[in-house]
């Protein structure tokens, strides 16, 4: 029996109109332009603006087109993940406010919370589904609203971060092409280095936590550096390892988005040329979940079936990983 392997046949992407510079930027905390592109790479991230809008709003405009472009009809969809760590509320799961805004109603959704990683575990969680025979058309969509909660009085933070949304299909395969292997890892030791503390069971919203500005996002840069350039390589060196890839073997790589030279390191450290990665930080900035499939959105047009992609992130948890994939289309 061939093995039936989860396949993307689609993806479409979606980020909201506001522009925010790094002009910007240096009118509301001490910084500049010089600064962040040598230290970042980033020129330029986007911003949803308006009441009422949440992350469910970027998802369901990219999951609407995902399913005009791939010819799907909502009632067609039997599993939707939605990896974000900015949920429009703690409940119900944004990836239910995206299905019922596009009547997707004949299978199950949820959220599914492992930050920059969680495009990464979500595809990996939908692929089991996908390779059991029982789901035909899975769609995930990676999603954050990252300007809900950060700090703009955080120089350190607020420069790194914007929203987006990117989703694919996934189907069943027989031909060889889709997700071959996954290496996925987390390290609770992560924890401190990188958070938000309130508005959880723990430390829930109350007048101190908001004035201790403790919903926003904290990270202490230097050590999730280290960390992300050392895991990331880590897991690609092992993922080519043990599939047999030379760095000719493979087409792609791409990179979480978090930081332009954390991707410089871990292309030299697995000795890629800067070529064969997508790098688009310098117009989205870091969008959490959304950044590997708004590369892939971006990238679409110049792949090719066949060719060997491998992805990986790095973020908080700590959470990890890189996922092998054949193109399919
Ligand atoms: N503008 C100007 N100066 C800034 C600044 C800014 N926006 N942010 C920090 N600085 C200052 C610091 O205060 C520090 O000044 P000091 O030396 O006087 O104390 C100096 O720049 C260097 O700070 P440092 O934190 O050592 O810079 P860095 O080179 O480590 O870069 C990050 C900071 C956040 C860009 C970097 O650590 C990083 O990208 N970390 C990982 C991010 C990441 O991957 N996060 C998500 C995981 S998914």
């Amino acid at each position: 029996m061939t093995k039936i392997r989860a396949a993307i046949t689609g993806v479409n992407g979606y980020v909201p109109d506001y522009v925010l510079t790094n002009a910007e930027l240096e009118q509301m905390v001490d910084t500049n332009d010089q600064w962040i592109r040598a230290r970042t790479g980033i020129q330029e991230r986007r911003i949803l603006k308006g009441e009422g809008k949440g992350t469910s709003t970027m998802g369901i405009e990219a999951v609407r087109g995902l399913l005009e472009k791939t010819g799907t009809a909502p009632e067609e969809v039997d599993l939707m993940i939605c990896a974000t760590v900015t949920p429009d509320m703690q409940f119900p799961d944004t990836a239910n406010l995206i299905a019922d805004a596009l009547d997707i109603r004949n299978g199950f959704c949820f959220d599914l919370h492992a930050a920059c990683s969680g495009f990464l575990y979500a595809i990996t969680a939908a692929s089991r589904f996908v390779e059991s025979g029982a789901h035909k058309k899975v769609v995930v969509v990676g999603a954050d609203k990252m300007s809900s909660i950060v700090d703009y009085t955080d120089r350190s933070t607020c420069i790194l971060f914007g929203d987006g949304a990117a989703a694919v299909l996934l189907e069943p395969n027989e031909d060889g092409y889709g997700i071959r292997d996954s290496l996925l890892r987390s390290d609770g030791a992560g924890q401190v280095f990188l958070f938000q503390k309130a508005g959880g069971s723990r430390y829930p919203a109350s007048p101190q936590t908001v004035e201790n500005r403790e919903h926003f996002v904290y990270q202490n840069g230097g050590p999730v550096f280290k960390a992300a350039v050392s895991g990331m390589a880590d897991v690609v060196a092992q993922s080519m390892k043990r599939n047999n890839l030379s760095v000719d073997d493979v087409s792609w790589v791409v990179p979480h988005q978090a930081n332009r030279r954390i991707i410089e390191q871990v292309a030299r450290m697995a000795d890629f040329p800067l070529e064969k990665i997508m790098i688009n930080i310098h117009k989205y900035g870091n969008t959490t979940a959304a950044t590997i499939p708004l590369c892939l959105w971006e990238w679409e047009n110049q792949l090719k079936a066949g060719d060997n992609l491998i992805l990986t992130a790095f973020g908080g948890g700590f959470t990890w990983g890189a996922v092998y994939l054949k193109w399919a289309y």
